[in-house]
């Protein structure tokens, strides 16, 4: 199984991305890591539309769709930004999001998988209270559901840790104990 870890975290001292490492270590497979930051990743723009529509497709901007379509098993962690998550990680999934070479569109104009992907695993952490799951992890599960066909999803979040007085470490062993009563002690 070929794991893909894609890191939309943004700080050194991110505890999104120690839940998500933590997950990774317990999943006790080898493991491809992308952060998004440091990628060249760009945003939809004019150019980038034309340059997706020419299809060349041993242009750098493909190389991110063609790492996603050979992963089988997807691991994403962002934190909650703005009831959401990071603006890197959205332009990571309109990257990778490339008709007829990740996905294509069948003759009802549904679309269907031509990539490997069959498990999504989301991780984020929240200062406050996860008012939605919609437009994070929401988005994510309708996102991999609808393009790709994915079943199988798991959702770790730890919320509440910027509260005054919370007690973050607490809040996050809790979640590593949901980790761990998945994947063993
Ligand atoms: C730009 C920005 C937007 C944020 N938006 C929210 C939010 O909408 N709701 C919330 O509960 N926390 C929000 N937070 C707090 C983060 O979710 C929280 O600190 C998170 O744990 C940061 O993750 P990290 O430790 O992995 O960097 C925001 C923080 C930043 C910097």
């Amino acid at each position: 199984m070929n794991v893909l870890f894609v890191n939309a975290c943004l700080r050194k001292q991110s505890r999104t991305k120690k839940l998500a490492k933590y997950l990774l270590e317990k999943m006790d497979q080898p493991y491809e890591e992308i952060c998004v930051q440091n990628e060249e990743i760009a945003s939809l723009d004019e150019k980038t539309l034309i340059e997706r529509d020419r299809k060349d497709l041993g242009n750098k901007y493909f190389s991110y769709a063609k790492q996603f379509k050979e992963a089988d098993i997807i691991v994403i962690a962002s934190p909650y930004y703005d009831l959401s998550f990071s603006a890197k990680l959205k332009d990571y999934l309109e990257t990778i999001n490339i008709v007829d070479l990740t996905f294509a569109y069948n003759e009802q104009g549904m679309p269907y998988s031509l990539s490997n992907v069959k498990k999504v695993i989301y991780v984020t952490t929240a200062g406050g209270p996860i008012i939605s799951h919609e437009y994070g992890y929401g988005y994510i599960e309708t996102f991999f559901k609808a393009f790709y066909g994915v079943q199988d999803f798991e959702y770790y979040y730890a919320e509440g840790l910027d509260i005054i007085g919370a007690d973050a470490d607490g809040i996050l062993e809790r979640t590593k104990a949901q980790i761990d009563e998945r994947y063993g002690y």
